[in-house]
C-alpha cells in the first residue's frame, strides 16, 4: 500500500427503510486498484451500501446521512443528471440479479450501444464495434449472434456477462459487483471471478466486491469489511483476517466455510439464530444473542468500531482481544 489518498472514502453512511437504518453509521475506505469485499449473511445491508454509492436505492430506501467521496469529489450532494453522468463511467455496479438489470424489450446490442454512447462519442456503427470488443473480453465467442438477441434468448451466465460488459465497457474506476456469481454454476462463477481480477489488472480499476462466500473473498479481495446488522463489525487485510479473526462473527462465518478435508456429508457449522430485523436493536451488541463469548457488558453497551493490532485493522467487539485466541 502506499500513502496515495483512497479512491473512495465513505463515512457515518445511513441508509433508512421505513423509519429503520439498514445501513447505520457506515464508514470505509477503498484504495486505487484494491479490492475490498463486503461479508456478511443475507439481510445485512449489503447491497443497500452499495445502492447507496451509486445513488441506485430502490424507492423504499433513503440514504438520510454521510458523506461519499471519489477522487476527492462529493458525491451526496449530486442531483440526478450529475450522478448519470458518473455511472457507468467513473463507477459501474454488476447487480446480483443479471436478467433484471437488463432491459427486456431492447436486443443486448442496443443496449450495450446506448451505454457506450452515454459516455463516448461514438457514432451507432462504432459504438456497436466498440460492443462487440466488450462481448468479446467477457468471453463470448459468437458476439456478432449475441448483439442480435434478446435478454430472454440467453442463459443467466450470458447475461451476467453481458452485465458485465456494459459495467465494464467505459473502464471505470470504481467496479462494484454485488454477489455476482451467486446465480451461477461454479465453472461459469469461476470464469467471472477471474475476468474481474483481469479487468482490475488491465485497467487499475478499485472494486467492491460483496459475496457471502468467505473462499471468494480469500481469492480475491485485499482488505474485508464485516457487516452485521446494518454495521460494519470487523475489517481488516484479508490475510490478517483469515490469520485471526478480531470479531465473533467473523470467526462464526470464517467457521461456515466447507474446507477441502471435510469428510464428504460433514454438516456445516451455521450460525445459530438469525440477523435482528432493522429497526429492534434497542441496544448494546448486535450479535449479542447469537455470540458465543457474550458477557453483560455486550447486552449493556454497544461496542464502537475500534482500531486493534496497532491500529492495522478495526473491531467492534468488547472481547476482541480473546477472539480466535
Ligand atoms: N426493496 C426493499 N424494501 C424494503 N426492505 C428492503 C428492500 N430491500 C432490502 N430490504 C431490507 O433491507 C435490509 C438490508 O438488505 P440488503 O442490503 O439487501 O442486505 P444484503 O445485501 O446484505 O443481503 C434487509 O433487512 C432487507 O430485508
Ligand atoms: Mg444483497
Amino acid at each position: 500500500m502506499t500513502t496515495e489518498a483512497p479512491l473512495l472514502t465513505v463515512e457515518n453512511l445511513t441508509v433508512m427503510i421505513g423509519g429503520a437504518a439498514v445501513v447505520d453509521h457506515v464508514s470505509f475506505a477503498v484504495g486505487r486498484s484494491q479490492v475490498v469485499a463486503i461479508v456478511g449473511e443475507s439481510g445485512c445491508g449489503k447491497s443497500m451500501t452499495a445502492f447507496a454509492l451509486m445513488d441506485l436505492l430502490p424507492t423504499a430506501a433513503r440514504r438520510t446521512g454521510g458523506a461519499i467521496e471519489l477522487d476527492g469529489m462529493p458525491l451526496h450532494g449530486l442531483d440526478e443528471a450529475g450522478m448519470r453522468k458518473l455511472r457507468g463511467k467513473e463507477m459501474s455496479i454488476i447487480f446480483q440479479e443479471p436478467v433484471a438489470a437488463l432491459d427486456p424489450l431492447m436486443t443486448v446490442g442496443d443496449q450495450l450501444v446506448e451505454a457506450i454512447r452515454a459516455h463516448q462519442d461514438l457514432d451507432k456503427a462504432q459504438a456497436l464495434y466498440r460492443a462487440r470488443a466488450l462481448l468479446e473480453t467477457v468471453g463470448i465467442t459468437d458476439a456478432g449472434l449475441r448483439l442480435k438477441q434478446y435478454p430472454f434468448e440467453l442463459s443467466g451466465g450470458m447475461c451476467q456477462r453481458v452485465m458485465i460488459a456494459g459495467a465494464l465497457g467505459s473502464e471505470p474506476r470504481l467496479l462494484i459487483a454485488d454477489e455476482p456469481t451467486t446465480a451461477l454454476d461454479v465453472t461459469i462463477q469461476a470464469q467471472i471471478l477471474e475476468l474481474i481480477k483481469q479487468r482490475r489488472a488491465e485497467i487499475g480499476a478499485s472494486v467492491i466486491l460483496i459475496t457471502h462466500d468467505m473462499g471468494v473473498v480469500a481469492d480475491m479481495a485485499d482488505r474485508v469489511l464485516v457487516m452485521y446488522a446494518g454495521r460494519i463489525v470487523e475489517e481488516a487485510d484479508a490475510f490478517d483476517l483469515f490469520g485471526r479473526p478480531r470479531h465473533p462473527y467473523t470467526e462464526a462465518l470464517l467457521r461456515s466455510v466447507p474446507r477441502l478435508d471435510d469428510q464428504p456429508g460433514t454438516r456445516l457449522p451455521v450460525i445459530e439464530g438469525a440477523v435482528p430485523r432493522p429497526g429492534s436493536h434497542v441496544g448494546g451488541c448486535r450479535f449479542a444473542s447469537r455470540c458465543p463469548l457474550v458477557i453483560d457488558q455486550c447486552r449493556a453497551e454497544e461496542p464502537g468500531l475500534l482500531p486493534v493490532d496497532g491500529g492495522r485493522r478495526r473491531s467492534a467487539c468488547w472481547r476482541h482481544e480473546e477472539v480466535g485466541a
